[in-house]
């Protein structure tokens, strides 16, 4: 099938390669030169394990090409839009100058029988709003929301969990709708289950599944503000939760919280709509899930500080990470990060490690210090604040190594992701979030 990807970031950079890895003959579309020059040659422009080979792959068969003409579309059996919808600046709603522009520009490339198929995550009523436009030129549009998680968004666009396609309840939304299930054949026989749903549906399936583990991480920080009065452990408190498969161990990490470019403005961006729809009672609880995981990132810095007896000026304090999450060179909206730079704000000499955010990093927090090889940014440190759990720190840093290198005896385990009495038989002063 003959498809165009408007939008080559994050999303539409992946969809556009697991596409055209599939047979299926693709031309990604941006207008940012620079990332369409290092796509067409199979570069990622950012780091996604998979992705670099994924490209290049495509783009040596013949059937990945990159452009930043808008035009190239034409001809496309199906249109996927994957642009940004970032917050806006000066409220919490979700930004869509983005999806606007992109469906302008396409308009006039669209033939009848044609289908648009928007991915990017937006305001419930946005789909319904753009559908007249598009019937206008005898194609249709369906709304396909993406759960791709960022470090496995390879494998989450060949195999997601489910896919969800919501579109018009007339003939040509069906039609539309089996064309989408065409594309996504690989998959459905692989056994990813297709929900068809109308468009409004489509558009809250995603923020509600955003707003759902957003709420569970906070849900489990709560859990460790409890424990940590009550001397109790929050870890294992999961743990044992956890089992009830009602439950389920996962996204039940406690620590320093959720950050990215997804969850925190997608929860903001949903109770914006929520209330603009005249029902933020029901979605009051997300001011509270936003609230707590912006609290524990102070707490940890709160942890810090008390460790050197309330005062930090002039201390060498590490930070083992930058990335938002492992796995990942994403530093938007990073917990790790707003750790770092409050740690600075109090006087302290903050060196930031990390492998593979650094020059992000560098990019946004310039004033920060930064070393890119993990021992040497240990070495003479009086704290170390392991803020994204790569394997780099959570597994392949043995304590006794570490305690070789640095000046101090303090290690403040954001990410509730180290063994404790490994690091205290070493000589560390163990804090962990929520863990006596
Ligand atoms: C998320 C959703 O998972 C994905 O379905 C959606 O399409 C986009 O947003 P992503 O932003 O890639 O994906 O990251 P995710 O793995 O969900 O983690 C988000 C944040 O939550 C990270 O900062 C992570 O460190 C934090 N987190 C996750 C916790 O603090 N505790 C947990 O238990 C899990």
């Amino acid at each position: 099938m003959r498809m165009s990807v408007i939008g080559c970031g994050y999303l539409g950079a992946v969809h556009a390669a697991a596409m055209a890895s599939i047979g299926h003959e693709v031309v990604g579309i941006d207008t940012d030169q620079g990332k369409i020059a290092a796509l067409a040659e199979g570069r990622a422009p950012f780091f996604e394990p998979g992705l670099d080979e994924l490209l290049a792959s495509g783009v040596e068969s013949g059937r990945l090409t990159f452009s930043s003409d808008i035009a190239q579309a034409r001809g496309a059996q199906v249109h996927f839009l994957a642009v940004g919808t970032p917050q806006q600046a000066d409220s919490s709603a979700a930004d869509l100058r983005f999806v606007h522009a992109a469906m302008d520009a396409l308009l006039p490339q669209l033939r009848p029988g044609d289908v648009v198929a928007g991915k990017s995550t937006v305001p419930v009523g946005t789909a319904a709003a753009l559908a007249a436009a598009v019937a206008g030129t005898g194609a249709a549009l369906v709304w396909n929301p993406e759960f791709l998680r960022e470090g496995w968004a390879v494998h989450d666009t060949l195999r997601p969990d489910r896919l969800v396609v919501g579109a018009a309840a007339d003939e040509a939304g069906a039609r539309a709708t089996d064309v989408l299930r065409d594309a996504y054949a690989d998959a459905i026989a692989a056994g990813s289950p297709f929900l068809a749903t109308d468009l409004a549906t489509a558009e809250l399936v995603k923020g509600a599944a955003n707003a759902f583990l957003a709420t569970k991480i906070s849900f489990i920080n709560a859990m460790a503000e409890i424990a940590e009065a009550s001397g109790a452990d929050v870890t294992l408190l999961a743990d044992a939760i956890g089992h009830d498969e009602r439950i389920g161990r996962r996204f039940l990490g406690a620590g320093i919280g959720f950050g990215g470019g997804c969850l925190p403005k997608d929860i903001r961006a949903f109770a914006a709509r929520a209330e603009e729809l005249g029902r933020g009672a029901s979605v009051g609880f997300l001011r509270e899930v936003d609230a707590i995981n912006l609290r524990r990132r102070e707490h940890a810095v709160r942890l810090v500080v008390d460790a050197f007896g309330g005062n930090v000026v002039g201390r060498r304090i590490t930070m083992l990470g930058a990335a938002f999450k492992p796995h990942s060179d994403d530093v938007r909206d990073s917990p790790a990060l707003e750790v770092a730079t409050r740690l600075r704000g109090l006087g302290a000499k903050v060196t930031v490690t990390d492998p593979e955010a650094i020059p992000n990093a560098k990019r946004l927090h310039p004033q920060l210090k930064y070393k890119a090889d993990r021992d040497e940014a240990i070495r003479k440190a009086e704290a170390l604040v392991l803020v994204t759990e790569w394997d780099l720190y959570r597994r392949e840093l043995d304590p006794a190594h570490a305690a070789a290198l640095a000046a101090g005896r303090i290690i403040v385990d954001g990410r509730n992701c180290l063994e404790p009495a490994a690091w205290r038989a070493a000589g560390w002063t163990y804090l962990g979030m929520g863990r006596p």
